[in-house]
């Protein structure tokens, strides 16, 4: 062929499918048609739809992913600005807790609230109608075994499923290796109490989830907070400083998809961070809450367990975020050094989890329905991001920094200078809109001008007019101070 038609052929392509990013016809993220399915169906010849896709990936609004496709760019990105990387570090100190911590968690509770204050992920994306059915077969045999004290370390074949996920730990995890609990936040308290008594010092990532922080400042735990990277997690050779000047007894750390963050430690970072608490002989609780929540590839990332071949690294999680919060139904995997510990703190303290959520939960995964279930949520909630994101972007004052996590369901958004995230969330709670204010995650109220948003709610209209007006109200702080 000719090569100025050739040209002129690919250049009519990619404006055409230019335009249909620009329009929102794709949406960011989305999958191309390959580059056959497009010679198929336009009579196109194959290297001229692969000219019109490279030309498409040198302005950066599609991305080739090895072995996969052609993708539509998640958002501009010449214009997402990673939030600034908080260096400073603390010594050992209590934790105080802002007096509005009440406040916030009663209006990240509420219902009637646009919801971005909230890290739960909508029941609209949850299976509840599988679930319903299971709940409905229960017989009236199954109910007397069900009404009995439940075994303090959990029901046998939900272990057995949650062993058969669990992939990638040295010596493999077997049902008995694992303990149920109420929910990943009981999982961590129990490998809490298990390592640390009060007054002993902890270190964990600044920023953090509060609701660890109530829960330290409630046990009298001091904190040793370590500055945390916005994408790659916690900060290991600072950490390896504050091991080396203070008595840090224990870590807790978040390294999938971190809350508020959303960073992801690359593999090489757990590996040195294991390295390292192989050397000062350290136990670490691993939050793991978020980990089946990734956006890339086809695996979830390592844990930090993973590469533990010490058997300091107890992993937590639960099915809060990827199937029932209200189930309550969570895990740890102690190892081996600290199971008969954490199994007396559990007997010892709820006695056991309930037994009906467990039996629903057991079925559920045993009918092999989790897979498949968790396959289309990652791409909800993912698509709710990015969109959020991209609202951010158009909606809020200039330099305003966020990045797109690499899983999770949270935002971690800088404002910029002159804008509050605790009055922006006073001034949101007016029209009835939820955020969480930085300040609440670190033990010195740091992070006064950062907010947290959660996407796990379907991207409606209301959501995209809930962004808008915090942006509206966000520039009006920024105007006010300049
Ligand atoms: C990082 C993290 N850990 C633990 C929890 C508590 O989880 P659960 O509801 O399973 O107790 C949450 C809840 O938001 C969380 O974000």
């Amino acid at each position: 062929m000719d090569e100025t038609k050739q040209t002129f052929l690919y250049k009519d392509l990619s404006g055409e499918i230019e335009a249909k990013i620009h329009n929102g016809t794709y949406h960011p993220g989305e999958r191309l048609p390959s580059i056959r399915e497009f010679h198929r169906q336009r009579n196109l010849s194959i290297s001229t739809v692969y000219q019109a896709y490279i030309a498409l990936e040198n302005t950066g609004l599609i991305e080739a992913r090895p072995k996969s496709g052609y993708y539509v760019s998640p958002v501009p990105l010449n214009r997402l600005q990673t939030p600034a990387f908080e260096k400073s570090s603390s010594p050992p100190r209590k934790v105080e807790l802002s007096l509005i911590i009440n406040a916030v968690i009663a209006a990240v509770n509420d219902p009637e609230m646009t919801p971005f204050g909230s890290s739960s992920v909508s029941s609209e994306l949850m299976p509840v109608k599988h679930l319903l059915r299971i709940a409905k077969t229960i017989s009236v045999k199954d109910m007397k075994t069900l009404i009995n004290y439940p075994l303090p370390q959990g029901n046998s074949e939900l272990r057995r499923q949650i062993a058969l996920r669990t992939f990638g730990i040295p010596d493999g995890v077997a049902a008995d290796d694992i303990v149920i609990t109420n929910g990943c936040m009981e999982a961590v308290t129990l490998c809490l109490q298990a390592v640390l008594k009060p007054g002993d010092t902890l270190a964990i990532e600044k920023p953090t989830h509060f609701g660890f922080l109530q829960y330290l400042n409630a046990m009298g735990i001091l904190v040793a907070e370590i500055p945390t990277d916005p994408q790659y997690g916690v900060d290991v050779d600072e950490l390896e400083n504050v091991l080396n000047r203070s008595p840090v007894k224990a870590c807790l750390f978040m390294p999938s998809f971190h809350n508020p963050l959303g960073s992801l430690m690359p593999d090489d970072r757990k590996e040195k961070l294991a390295g390292l608490i192989h050397r000062y002989d350290i136990p670490v609780i691993e939050d793991d809450i978020y980990g089946e929540i990734f956006y890339e590839g086809h695996q979830r990332p390592s844990s930090l367990k993973a590469f533990d071949r010490k058997d300091l690294v107890m992993t937590c999680s639960s099915f809060s975020k990827t199937l029932a919060a209200g189930s309550r139904i969570g895990w740890v995997i102690p190892g081996k050094r600290f199971r008969e510990k954490i199994l007396r703190l559990k007997a010892a303290t709820t006695v056991a989890t309930a037994s009906l959520e467990q039996y629903i939960i057991a079925h559920f995964l045993s009918e092999g329905a989790y897979e498949r279930h968790l396959r289309k949520l990652r791409t909800a909630v993912k698509n709710q991001l990015i969109r959020t994101a991209l609202a951010v972007q158009k909606y809020f004052p200039e330099h305003t920094r966020l990045s797109i996590p690499k899983g999770g369901a949270l935002l971690w958004v800088q404002l910029p200078s002159g804008a509050d995230g605790l009055q922006l969330y006073q001034k949101a709670l007016e029209h009835k809109i939820s955020i969480l204010p930085g300040v609440v995650c670190s033990a010195d109220g740091q992070f006064t001008r950062y907010i947290r948003m959660g996407c796990g709610h379907p991207f409606t209209e209301t959501i995209e007019k809930g962004i808008q007006t915090l942006g509206k109200l966000a520039g009006e702080a920024v105007n006010c101070r300049s």
